[in-house]
């Protein structure tokens, strides 16, 4: 019985979905935190895929309360969208709850960040353009929409309303856009608004009992550490908070609450969209880790760029979330490359760096420092204990426990639930 926060500890896609849908097993509640469905997080169970943008990789489960926290941005087009598609797959959609502080994202913000990229030329974030910055922004500047007000439809017209009138002056005078049709939102979103209010909920309330009451609370994080608005490698990050600190705070729990803080990272390392990459690689072995790992994005379908493990990043997630362990996942990936690499640390203009620097115009200098190991050929996507891998395999896990002196707890070897080597349980 635990609060367990598992988040992802690089740039996003360290295959949480997975390991969450294997962690809501013993389970009660299952809670997003934050981003929105900017998210693409892939559960593959019983020979079918599924993609989730909004709802909690947990929602596969009957028995699992799942719980939109208040630091998640809804476009509740989506999520009626998740919900239908699991409904029409014939799977029960497990009870759901939205918490009444989470903010809406509306089509002027979805419009409003295509804008902004395309006025930024060269300098553009390579956002998912989902509405997610302007969301946020809104959310700062106390002007957006919460899912609270949808429990009163009038009032809710009205602040749809006047909030799309004012977000139209933006879209025609700044940016010099078409305006949009603001009754026609009115007129769809006060739909959406029907349909969602009965899940309107007091998200916090439902947790704190729930771990009062003994039971296990699994937070799932979106996005990854470097992608955290106050840590990672901005301006090229998104706009909410992925590490630890941000569950209790989108979620409304206390921080002593919490017993185990997972980073899922990756055997290597991706990242999409813009921004500075010390191990890219731009030869064959990043082809491989890019089509061996199918490494296409989940939401926007782009190429995902691909280099070998940075550790440096690793610690530097294992700093600023607490981590207690990893779970790392597609090592099964690495098969056939030898050797494999890991970066200990980074040379710039000529000295040696151990820390994460905090300018991304400094990383952007950054040379990776290499230790090379000893690859493996053999097939390991069915290895169940960690005596079945190679030990080559092995060491490589080991390497990564010694230079972060964080314990890797899961080991994931392919796509499927059951493709996991679980070291000691997480709790
Ligand atoms: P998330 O956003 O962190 O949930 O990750 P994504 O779902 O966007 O991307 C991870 C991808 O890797 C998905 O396509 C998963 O099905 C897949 N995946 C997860 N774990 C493994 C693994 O251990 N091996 C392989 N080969 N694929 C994996
Ligand atoms: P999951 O939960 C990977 C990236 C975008 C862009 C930056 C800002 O699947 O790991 P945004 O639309 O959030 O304003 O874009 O963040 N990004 C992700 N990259 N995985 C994600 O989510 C991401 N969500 C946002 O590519 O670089
Ligand atoms: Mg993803």
């Amino acid at each position: 019985m635990a609060v367990i926060i598992l988040l992802g500890a690089q740039w996003g896609d360290e295959g949480k979905g997975k390991i969450t849908d294997h962690l809501t097993r013993d389970a009660a509640v299952v809670a997003r935190w934050n981003g929105g469905d900017n998210a693409g997080h892939t559960v593959v169970w019983g020979g079918q895929t599924f993609k989730f943008h909004l709802l909690p990789s947990g929602i596969l489960y009957e028995h699992a309360t799942c719980i939109i926290g208040s630091g998640v941005v809804v476009n509740p087009k989506t999520l009626l969208g998740e919900l239908d598609n699991l409904k029409a797959r014939g799977l029960p959609t497990a009870r759901l709850i939205i918490s009444g502080g989470a903010h809406l994202i509306m089509p002027y913000h979805i419009a409003l960040d295509g804008a902004s990229e395309s006025s930024r030329g060269e300098r553009k974030i390579g956002t998912t353009k989902r509405g997610i910055g302007p969301t946020y922004a809104d959310k700062a500047w106390r002007a957006g929409i919460r899912a609270v007000e949808m429990l009163d439809l009038d009032h809710f017209a009205r602040r749809v309303r006047e909030q799309a009138e004012s977000r139209n002056i933006w879209l025609t005078q700044v940016y010099g856009q078409e305006p949009l049709d603001v009754p026609a939102i009115v007129e769809e979103y006060t739909e959406y608004a029907r349909r969602l209010a009965p899940m309107v909920g007091d998200a916090s309330l439902v947790i704190n009992e729930a771990i009062a009451a003994g039971k296990t609370v699994l937070c799932e994080g979106a996005q990854g550490t470097l992608l955290d608005l106050d840590h990672g490698t901005y301006p090229f990050v998104t706009s909410s908070s992925p590490i630890a600190g941000g569950a209790c705070v989108g979620l409304g729990f206390g921080p002593k609450l919490v017993d185990e803080i997972i980073g899922v990272a990756k055997a290597y390392t991706t990242r999409v969209g813009a921004g500075p990459m010390p191990t890219e690689l731009h030869d064959a072995v990043g082809d491989h880790l890019v089509e061996v790992g199918h490494e296409y994005g989940t939401t926007t379908g782009r190429r995902r760029r691909a280099g070998w493990l940075d550790l440096v990043i690793l610690r530097y997630a294992a700093r600023i979330n607490g981590l207690t362990q990893f779970a790392m996942t597609k090592l099964d990936v690495l098969t056939g490359l030898d050797p494999v690499r890991v970066c200990v640390a980074y040379e710039y203009r000529g000295q040696r760096l151990e820390h994460f620097p905090m300018d991304s115009r400094v990383l952007e200098e950054c040379r990776p420092i290499y230790e090379d190991l000893p690859g493996w050929d053999e097939d390991i996507s069915a290895a169940q204990r960690l005596e079945e891998l190679p030990a080559a395999a092995r060491r490589y896990v080991q390497r990564v426990e010694e230079l972060t002196g964080v314990p890797v707890t899961m080991i994931s070897v392919g796509p499927a639930r059951e493709q996991l080597i679980w070291r000691r349980p997480a709790h």
